[in-house]
């Protein structure tokens, strides 16, 4: 075991990934190092409780924790987010060598909690008490970070939709303060950030609880859209029905905000979306898709869906399958329904047997892959932009797909991101880090879910 080393397990959504990555940076400000598994003396699992068998996952996490640090009471093993701000202290009996349980707001003290935790071996301490206002985390600098960085902007959820347990689990929300917000984006932007991602539950209702500072979402967008230095803002996750005019123009009105946009649909039968209370239907959310492309006719949408949710009939789920088709989703994420303690689906009756929705994922699935590759193949032969990642883990460029054949410098493969969002591999020159660099590419293949890119010669 390595003193003064942490290691982070990190399950569920891009907020989770945003704790994690601020909760090393925070550690690693008070002279933590990061290590592998065996090694740590700190172990953080930060858990996600929105599908099947959370908790399940949180034990057998706990399990390969014990079996590699071979149960040395030494290491200080803490769990946090969603499933801990759920079990609270529930997780010390369930396992003994957990020594902290941090939820949703109270990840905020946990670095302080965790060096008081190293100094008190016999203690263990619960985190689980939700804030009134946004609990404000301390500024902890990334000295790893990518070009592209998340923010948060909000936390909780106050829409309850009944199928959800994410308004128990990161509790009612609370706007940050816009001052605050434009304040670390400029903190990432000087660190090297060129895109970032604003994180929320339900973006656009920002500033509309009673913790907000009076700024609206677009208000927002438009301040971090301006802000010099930054070369794209994406955000996620908004709700349809809370997606105003404002919202709409600011896709034709910010050339900073990328033409992507994930929008949850869930389901596309009328008297499911009532009864899974979404508060818009099929109508209203076309004509939203119709309002976006008017505003950025080439925008692209992906979604959420979940099948199977209580009492859905074939021809319900049908309806599902028409609207992925209306709104031509390049991609979607997809989901089996299942019960989550307390949200009030889990009381509806008519539950869906698991083999029919599993049967239905399938189907549907098939759908979106036929849906997203016609939306790949439709990019070969357009220009776009990237913005460097790193290194291609894989070799897709080919040597031909850079510009010039005869070239005296030799060329490897990177991987960046055009402004959809989509990974595309391109051959640059060997030799320098092309990191964090914006380059213009035309589209030269389509793969399954990737493209590749040809830089375009300097002289066009
Ligand atoms: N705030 C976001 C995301 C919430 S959770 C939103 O409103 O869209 C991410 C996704 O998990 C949801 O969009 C939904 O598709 C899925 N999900 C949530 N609860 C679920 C449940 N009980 N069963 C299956 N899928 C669920
Ligand atoms: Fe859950 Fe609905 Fe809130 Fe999204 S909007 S987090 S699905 S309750
Ligand atoms: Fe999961 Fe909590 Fe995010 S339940 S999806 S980690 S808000």
């Amino acid at each position: 075991m390595q003193p003064r080393s942490y290691h982070i397990l990190t399950f569920g959504c891009q907020m989770n990934v945003h704790d994690s990555g601020w909760l090393g940076a925070a550690l690693e400000a008070r002279g933590f190092v990061p290590a592998a598994l065996e090694d740590a003396e700190v172990v953080v699992i930060n858990t996600c409780s929105v599908r099947e068998k959370p908790e399940q996952k949180v034990m057998s996490a706990l399990g390969r924790v014990r079996q590699a640090t071979g149960g040395d009471g030494r290491v200080l093993v803490a769990v946090a987010g969603c499933v801990a701000q759920q079990l609270g202290a529930e997780l010390f009996d369930r396992s003994p060598q957990v020594r902290l349980v941090a939820g949703s707001d109270g990840i905020t003290d946990a670095p302080g909690a965790i060096e008081r935790l190293l100094t008190e071996p016999e203690a263990r301490l619960t985190l689980c008490a939700f804030t009134e206002t946004f609990s404000e985390k301390e500024a902890a600098p990334r000295r790893s970070a990518g070009p592209s960085a998340l923010l948060t902007i909000m936390q909780g959820c106050d829409n309850f939709c009944a199928y959800c347990i994410v308004p128990f689990t990161r509790g009612r929300q609370k706007s940050r303060n816009a001052g605050a917000i434009l304040e670390e984006c400029r903190q990432r932007i000087a660190e090297g950030a060129r895109e970032i991602t604003l994180l929320g539950q339900n973006v656009n209702a920002y500033g509309q609880d009673k913790t907000g500072d009076g700024t609206s979402f677009s208000r927002l967008l438009e301040q971090v859209a301006t802000l010099p230095g930054l070369a794209r803002l994406r955000y996620v996750t908004p709700h349809p029905k809370d997606m105003g005019p404002e919202d709409v123009a600011a896709f034709g009105s910010l050339p900073a905000l990328c033409p992507r946009l994930h929008l949850p649909l869930q389901a596309g039968s009328d008297a499911v979306l009532a009864r899974m209370r979404r508060r818009y239907d099929s109508a209203g959310f076309l004509r939203l898709v119709e309002d976006l492309r008017a505003a950025r006719p080439d925008i692209a949408l992906s979604t959420d869906l979940i099948v199977g949710f209580p009492g859905e009939t074939e021809s319900d789920f049908q309806a599902t399958l028409d609207m992925m088709e209306a709104c031509g989703f390049m991609s979607s994420f997809s989901f089996c329904y299942s019960d989550r303690p307390g949200a009030a689906a889990a009381r509806f009756p008519d539950k869906v047997a698991p083999e029919v929705q599993h049967e239905r994922l399938l189907r549907l699935q098939a759908l979106q892959d036929r849906l997203g590759q016609r939306w790949l193949d439709a990019r070969v032969g357009q220009a776009t932009t990237l913005l460097i990642e790193g290194k291609s883990p894989r070799q897709e460029a080919t040597p031909a797909d850079a510009p010039g054949c005869a070239r005296a410098v030799p060329h490897e493969d990177w991987q960046g991101r055009d402004p959809y969002g989509v990974p595309v591999h391109v051959a640059l020159p060997e030799g320098s880090d092309h990191t964090g660099r914006l380059v213009a590419v035309d589209i030269v293949a389509a793969k399954r879910h990737s493209l590749v890119g040809r830089p375009v010669p300097a002289s066009r």
